[in-house]
Formats: C-alpha cells, structure tokens, sequence
C-alpha cells in the first residue's frame, strides 16, 4: 500500500518535473504523448458513433438537462450516455495533454524557441475541436460537421507529429536528402492521402453509422462514394510504391526507406480492413479498425515526409542522430541528386 502511493508519488514528481523543468528529451516524450491522445481521440469519437450514441449526452455543453454528468432519463440509454459521456471526459485529458506541452515548450523556449507555436497549436486545436463537437451535437449529428470533426482531428495529428519531430531533431536550416522529384512525390502522396480520409468521411455521411438514428445522411449513393474511396487508396499505394522504388534507386537514406515501408504495410492492411468491412456491411468493430488504420496511415505518411530533410542533431545528442533516427546509416554514399544538399549543408548544383 505504501509502496503503491510512494510510487504515485513519485510519478507525480516526474511528470511535474517534466512538464515545468523540461528538457529536450521529456519535451519529445510528452509532444509523443501528444501524438498518441490525438489519434486516441479519433478512435473515441469513432466508438460513439458506431455505437449509436452520438446523442447519449442530447445537449452541450450540458450532458442532461441542468446537469453536467449522465443522469437518468427515459429518453435516452444509460450505455450510450455513458459512451458519449466518457468521449467527453476524455477530451479533457487531450486538453490536459496539450496544456502540459504547451507548458513544457513555453519553459523551454530559450533554448528551442521553434517549438513553442506548434506547442501552442495543441491547446487551441483541443477548444476548436470541443466547439465543433458541440455543433456536431446541436446539429443533430449533421454529416458535415462530423466530417469535419474527423479532419481537424487529422490536422490536429498534424501538428502534433511536426512538434514530436521539431522536438527530436536540431535546429538548423533544413537540408534535403533526396532529390526534387522525390521530395514532389512523397508530398503529392501526403496530398492524395488527406483526399482519401475526406473521401472516407463522405463515406461515413452516406452510410450507416450515423452516430443517431434520426441523424441526417449526406445522400450519395454509398457504393459510388465508396468506389471512389476506394480508388484513392489505390492511387496511395501506387504512389507509395513509387515512392519505395524510387527511393532504393536513389539509395536513400535507409530511415527513410523504413518508414516507407511501414505506411506501405499500414496500407495494405488498411485496404484489406476496408474491402472485408465493406462487403459484410460495414460491422461496427471492423469500423473502428478501420478508424484506427485511418489514424496510423496518417501518422505513417508524415513520418515519410518529415525523414526527407535533415535539421541536425537536437543539441543535447552526438552528430548523425537527428530525433531518434539515424541519418545516412546503409548503403554506399548515396551519388550527387540534383539540388540535393551534401552534409557540409552545400548544394550540389544540377
Ligand atoms: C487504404 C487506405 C484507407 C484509408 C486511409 C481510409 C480511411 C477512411 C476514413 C478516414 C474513413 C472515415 C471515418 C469516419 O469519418 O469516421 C473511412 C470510411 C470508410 N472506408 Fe476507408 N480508408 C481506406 C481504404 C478503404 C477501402 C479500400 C475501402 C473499400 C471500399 C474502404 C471503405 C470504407 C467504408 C465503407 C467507410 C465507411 C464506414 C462507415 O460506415 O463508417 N476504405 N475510410
């Protein structure tokens, strides 16, 4: 027993510690944090809508009524109330997250002044998403705004993965690793990707899950909108077989390479999730798979694109690590690309 609260104690200190004495080391942990709250959420948000309880708590910011919390009413399940209820909660320890980033980059900004506007797009991105979900509610689950929901979430994962990466990497100018037109294709793969999750929030409107059963659909035809969901993601894989191929010719930096194989596995299995739920009739748990894929293939695409430039070693690491990944590490010296930078930072002209 003793033991247990010691050990609480303890981590209490740590996390304090952590957040008002940071150092770039805790500021990388708690911006992966960061990351890992909001893909959760997304998952969350997904788990009340699959479970038909977008409207457990029917008002906002209220649950019930006068009331903050569920309380009973004929109207309206217990479970789906506490499913609404506990997505609510769990907004605040996304906000309680986001504040202690932000805190922790503001105690930091002599030493890493970069971090602290992308810190800061966490604590705003978390209210702007608390607003938009009680639209969401007031619109009696509008498609739209559910779609929008997903992509501020998606955006939100943006800026916490450009903070996770800033926070493990130095501060110089950033040098290219692979040439232009590599560069182009693994940004018009980033492109093609954010068009596929707003392809599948379209979807979502047009199918089932409409979080309520008197909640509005967009409308469409679901097989067409999900055939051209479906051609998206083909045109992602494609792209990030290219991607693959051109990098290995181009004897890329094996990190980069890495990455680029997990988002193609992320995809691939992704696409079978997708195929399998749609021909059974989109059921429920293949769903939430399928929104926790949405969220990993996101994060799986930026780790692509940010590993193809180089900012340094953050300053507390030795040269050649830059966030955890290491630069240059396979392969012969990869041959003078066209606009590519050397490791002086010099540019080798075309
Ligand atoms: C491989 C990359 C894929 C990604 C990143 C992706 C992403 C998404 C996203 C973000 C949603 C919307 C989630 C929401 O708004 O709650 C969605 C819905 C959906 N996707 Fe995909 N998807 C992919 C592939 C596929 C494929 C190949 C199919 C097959 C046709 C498919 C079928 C569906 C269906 C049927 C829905 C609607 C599910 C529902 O009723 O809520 N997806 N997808």
């Amino acid at each position: 027993m003793f033991t247990v609260a010691a050990q609480s104690e303890n981590l209490l200190i740590k996390l304090r510690d952590a957040v008002w004495h940071p150092t770039p080391a805790s500021m990388r942990l708690l911006a992966l944090l960061g990351v890992i709250t909001n893909a959760g959420i997304i998952v969350s948000g997904g788990v009340v809508r699959l479970t038909a309880s977008g409207l457990g708590c029917p008002t906002w910011p209220k649950c019930t009524g006068d009331s903050l919390v569920p309380t009973s009413t004929p109207h309206h399940s217990p479970v789906n109330m506490a499913i609404e209820f506990g997505n609510r909660t769990l907004t605040f320890l996304v906000l309680a997250v986001a504040v202690a980033v932000f805190v922790a980059a503001y105690r930091l900004r002599s030493r890493r002044p970069a971090l602290l506007p992308l810190a800061a797009l966490q604590p705003l991105g978390v209210v702007s998403q608390a607003g938009l979900g009680g639209i969401t509610v007031l619109t009696g689950l509008h498609p739209a705004t559910v779609a929008a929901h997903y992509m501020l979430s998606a955006a939100l994962v943006l800026a916490a993965v450009a903070l996770h990466t800033r926070a493990g990497e130095g501060d110089e100018t950033p040098r290219p690793l692979v040439r232009p037109g590599l560069r182009r294709l693994a940004f018009t793969l980033g492109v093609v990707v954010v068009a596929l999750l707003a392809a599948g929030t379209i979807v979502t409107g047009s199918g089932p899950h409409a979080g309520d059963d008197e909640a509005p659909r967009f409308g469409f035809e679901i097989e067409q909108v999900a055939r051209a969901h479906g051609a998206l993601a083909w045109a992602t894989v494609a792209l990030t077989i290219a991607l693959m191929i051109g990098l290995r010719r181009a004897a890329a930096p094996g990190a980069i390479q890495r990455r680029a194989a997990v988002l193609f596995a992320v995809e691939l299995a992704q696409g079978v999730i997708g195929y399998v739920q749609y021909l059974m009739g989109v059921p429920a748990v293949l769903v939430g798979l399928h929104m926790l894929g949405s969220a990993l293939m996101w994060i799986a695409t930026l780790q692509v694109i940010f590993a193809l430039r180089d900012r340094g070693p953050r300053a507390d690491r030795p040269a050649g690590d830059a966030g955890g990944r290491r630069v240059r590490d396979t392969g012969p010296p990869e041959p003078p690309d066209p606009g590519v930078a050397d490791r002086s930072g010099t540019t080798v002209p075309a």
